[in-house]
């Protein structure tokens, strides 16, 4: 299983010889300026709610690639209305993808799409298949439900928003990480703006103090998952 950092939240996982792409941000991103929406031919486009910063290229990149979106019954409903083929879920749900099992489980956070269409509720995802585990925890505060993911789910890596101010900051990380217990996390949802600029070095620390390995990818970078 690779994972690619494309900036802010979206996030692209290779895996079984499938393509995902979570919340697709991108020509809006200067900071992603390198990456070519055009170049990315995702299987599925998984968004974790309807907020712009994770919704913004993913009609353009559905329509180009002929994927799938899989998100919440209302996101879902939305794109079909611009003829995108969905698969709806809900919280609590899982499914057994093509490229692995897909649960969803709680964020705390907002949901509204770009037109001001009701978003549902906003979410995280679980993938789990023979690669490896994952935790993509979208936009979210600390929240005890997150302690439920390791009552199903032994993490290899868990993806966390870390900017602060919209989301969880570094505090609010180091416990969520401790709360799904990762020992690997990658960091997400920072330096995008203005409001959510971090100090990575005090952020690794912090982290590494609690025996936390976080990683910060350059965009447009990847990492494994070990084999082991
Ligand atoms: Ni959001
Ligand atoms: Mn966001």
């Amino acid at each position: 299983m690779e994972i690619f950092y494309l900036g802010h939240g979206c996030i692209q996982v290779n895996t079984l010889g499938k393509t995902l792409l979570f919340d697709p941000f991108i020509t809006p991103n200067p900071l992603a300026k390198d990456i070519a929406i055009a170049d990315l031919h995702p299987d599925y486009i998984i968004l974790t709610h309807g907020h712009e910063d994770h919704v913004a290229d993913a009609e353009a990149i559905a329509k180009n690639s002929g994927a799938k979106v899989i998100a919440n019954f209302e996101i879902v409903t939305w794109y079909g209305q611009k003829g995108i083929d969905g698969h709806p879920m809900n919280h609590g749900g899982q499914w057994p993808f093509d490229f692995g099992t897909l649960k969803m489980v709680n964020a705390l956070h907002s949901s509204v799409l770009p037109d001001g269409t009701y978003g549902g509720n906003p979410a995280g995802f679980v993938l789990s298949n023979s690669e490896g585990t994952i935790y993509l925890a979208g936009d979210t505060a600390v929240h005890q439900d997150m302690k439920l993911i390791p009552e199903f789910f032994t993490l290899d890596l868990a993806i966390l928003p870390i900017g602060d101010n919209f989301t969880m900051g570094i505090a609010e990380a180091v416990l969520a990480a401790q709360f799904v217990q990762a020992g690997k996390v990658l960091g997400m949802h920072y330096d995008t703006f203005p409001y959510i600029e971090i100090n990575k070095e005090e952020a690794i620390e912090s982290f590494k103090s609690k025996g936390i390995e976080l990683i910060l990818l350059a965009i447009g970078s990847s990492t494994s998952l070990a084999q082991d």
